[in-house]
């Protein structure tokens, strides 16, 4: 997901934008851009492929002292990794040797911007790149063009300015963030909002704009975040907010929740293990203060219905994408199981378009790290839209779906840098099982039982404290099988979506194959691909199909597959067959997935190593993904 990054103020802007894209890296980018205004007024702009680092090298060799400038991160959604596709985009005729009137960043995706170019071309626009945001520079550059011509465009005003724009974005169909600076205004930024979050720092003497709160850090602890059809004008000192059909309005300034050290790896060498190791306090956090011993029920301050409401709630829908869909499936079978109720689980980008017959007395449920997600976030609007009362389980803050949603649940995971979800995961299956035991309890789940899941709940930590001790091991079995092309992850009930997961933590980090099934399911056509090129993680616990699984893992080995068991019991049958046997602490089936997922997280975070791959910033891949 791109990242935008703007300043105003008393300071040299560069050294802003560029931290601040550092700290927006984790958002996942391909290319990377920064705009300045020179002391005559003239935009100049440095844009790089690659690291942030080409950028900073380039910027470095011809430096421009301002006060002002905007810088982006690309995500390529219209057009390969180019430095002509990497934004600033300038709007203007520069081609013809004239200055760039205004340079632009944006995320997200313009929908019509095809017919919008075709229109601009035939006025005599010149486009340097392929993308969609070229067209809203542009778009900017000849309404500014026309105004003038009317008569009515005060040059100065950044109030005209902001008159422009809004007059460009009532064309645009689709989703943006977007901040503007203009040639010889060294004054004033502007910024607009529709569907791709944007904060504004609020400093002394001096602004700051970013994609997301990370790059505010150290810089200031109050901040505006910007709503869906808000366009700001920025200057060092003033913050004017203007809501579309709402004229002016005064802005919301809210403190920073989170410290600075959510962007240090805190003695790590990535992101992602520092979150592996924080799973146990991120467990302790998900449940803090919502056991309730005296009921054996939980207590979920934010579901924002009464009891009598959620009592006639007869099916629940959870959505998500990724790795919010594995805990979305977990949490099925735990809800089922504890509070017998039926759920169903939606793919979000598949839940917004099929249009399914859905039961009136039916509770939406979102599942999200970032919320911030296009596809989960569509699909709770369209489930609003049709009458139901929408729920987030969401560990950002003020994200956009935890604002839309009609109340939910925190995490209390703390920010998630790595784009591998790690502890995102057990800790929205932890916030599904709280949900369980309270709709439980509700139903037919009894006193005893409820506190039998209580003290489950509580001891999830220790336990998955016990299984980071595998990590020696892992590393092993990391270096025996980092160059296999293909693996196998294989469970039944709780741990086929835990295999699921594991599966998407070893693609998605190391580039390697893999594919998550239901054990059984091998028999119907995947056990075509065993040979001994070919491991297959089993995952096992001693309980009602535990046979079964065995049977599965004797018809790999019968075909010389290689097999490596993540197990919480140990027996003579299965030290004979599998090559590598992980042992983790056995826990009741439905939290057992919080458990077995720790050595598959540690074991793609090893081969990825081995393997020289970016961890925390994976090839291809956004930390959110904030477009269709
Ligand atoms: C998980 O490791 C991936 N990074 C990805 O599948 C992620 O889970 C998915 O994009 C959903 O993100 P969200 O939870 O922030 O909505």
């Amino acid at each position: 997901m791109c990242g935008i990054v703007g300043y105003v103020g008393k300071s040299d802007a560069t050294d802003f934008l560029l931290q601040g894209l550092y700290r927006l890296e984790y958002r996942g980018y391909d290319s990377a851009g920064i705009s300045l205004l020179r002391d005559d007024g003239v935009l100049e702009r440095r844009r790089s492929v690659g690291r942030i680092s080409n950028l900073e090298s380039l910027v470095g060799q011809s430096t421009v002292q301002s006060r002002i400038g905007i810088g982006h991160t690309r995500w390529a959604t219209h057009g390969a990794a180019t430095v002509p596709n990497a934004h600033p985009h300038y709007g203007g005729h520069p081609q013809h040797g004239e200055l760039a009137d205004l340079a632009l960043v944006h995320n997200g995706v313009i929908e019509n911007y095809q017919e919008l170019k075709q229109d601009l071309i035939q006025q005599g626009y010149c486009f340097q790149s392929e993308t969609d945001t070229e067209v809203v520079a542009h778009l900017l550059h000849r309404t500014i063009a026309q105004m003038r011509i009317a008569g009515n465009f005060q040059p100065d005003s950044p109030i005209a300015h902001a008159t422009a724009l809004r007059e460009v974005l009532g064309q645009l169909r689709g989703t943006y963030g977007i901040v503007v600076m203009f040639h010889g205004k060294p004054d004033f930024l502007l910024a607009a909002r529709c569907g791709s979050p944007l904060v504004i720092g609020v400093g002394q003497g001096e602004q700051f704009i970013a994609s997301d709160p990370a790059p505010l850090y150290g810089k200031t602890d109050k901040v505006i975040t910007l709503v869906d059809h808000q366009i700001a004008i920025v200057t060092s000192r003033t913050i004017q907010v203007i809501q579309r059909d709402a004229g002016t309005i005064q802005p919301n300034i809210q403190v920073l929740a989170q410290c600075d050290d959510a962007h240090s790896c805190d003695g790590h060498e990535h992101f992602m293990h520092k979150e592996i190791y924080q799973q146990p306090e991120a467990i302790r956090n998900a449940l803090r203060g919502r056991l309730d011993r005296d009921n054996a029920t939980a207590k979920l301050g934010g579901l924002n219905l009464t009891a009598p409401q959620l009592r006639h709630i007869e099916r629940l829908v959870l959505t998500g994408c990724g790795t919010s869909w594995h805990s979305a499936l977990i949490g099925e079978y735990m809800i089922e199981e504890i509070a017998r109720m039926p759920v169903e689980v939606e793919y979000a980008s598949e839940l917004r378009y099929r249009n399914p017959p859905v039961d009136k007395q039916t509770l939406v449920f979102g599942i999200t790290q970032s919320g911030e997600t296009a596809d989960t976030l569509a699909a709770l609007r369209e489930m609003q839209r049709k009458g139901h009362p929408c729920l987030a389980i969401c560990n950002n803050i003020g994200s956009s779906i935890a604002r839309e949603a009609d109340g939910g649940i925190y995490l209390h995971a703390g920010p998630e840098i790595g784009v591998a979800s790690t502890k995102a995961f057990t800790s929205q299956i932890v916030v599904l099982g709280l949900l369980a035991l309270y709709f439980g309890r509700m139903r037919h789940l009894g006193f005893e039982a409820g506190l039998r899941w209580i003290d489950a709940l509580e001891q999830l930590a220790d336990r998955v404290e016990t299984a980071l001790q595998t990590e020696e091991q892992i590393k092993q079995i990391a270096h025996e099988f980092k160059d296999a092309t293909n693996f196998l992850y294989l469970g039944r009930n709780y741990l086929f979506p835990t295999a699921l997961e594991g599966a998407l933590k070893l693609k998605e980090i190391s580039y390697i194959h893999a594919e998550g099934y239901p054990a059984a399911e091998m028999k119907h056509g995947p056990i075509a691909l065993v040979d001994e090129h070919t491991p297959s993680v089993f995952l096992l616990s001693k309980g009602l199909v535990y046979d079964k699984i065995m049977s599965n893992l004797q018809e790999v080995k019968a075909r010389g597959g290689p097999v490596i068991a993540v197990t919480d019991s140990i027996d003579s049958q299965l030290e004979k067959l599998a090559d590598r046997i992980i042992l983790v602490p056995s826990v009741p089936e439905p939290l057992q997935p919080i458990v077995s997922v720790v050595p598959l997280q540690l074991l793609a975070y090893h081969i990825a190593l081995i393997r020289g791959c970016d961890v925390d910033k994976p090839r291809n891949l956004a930390k959110s993904v904030t477009v269709e």
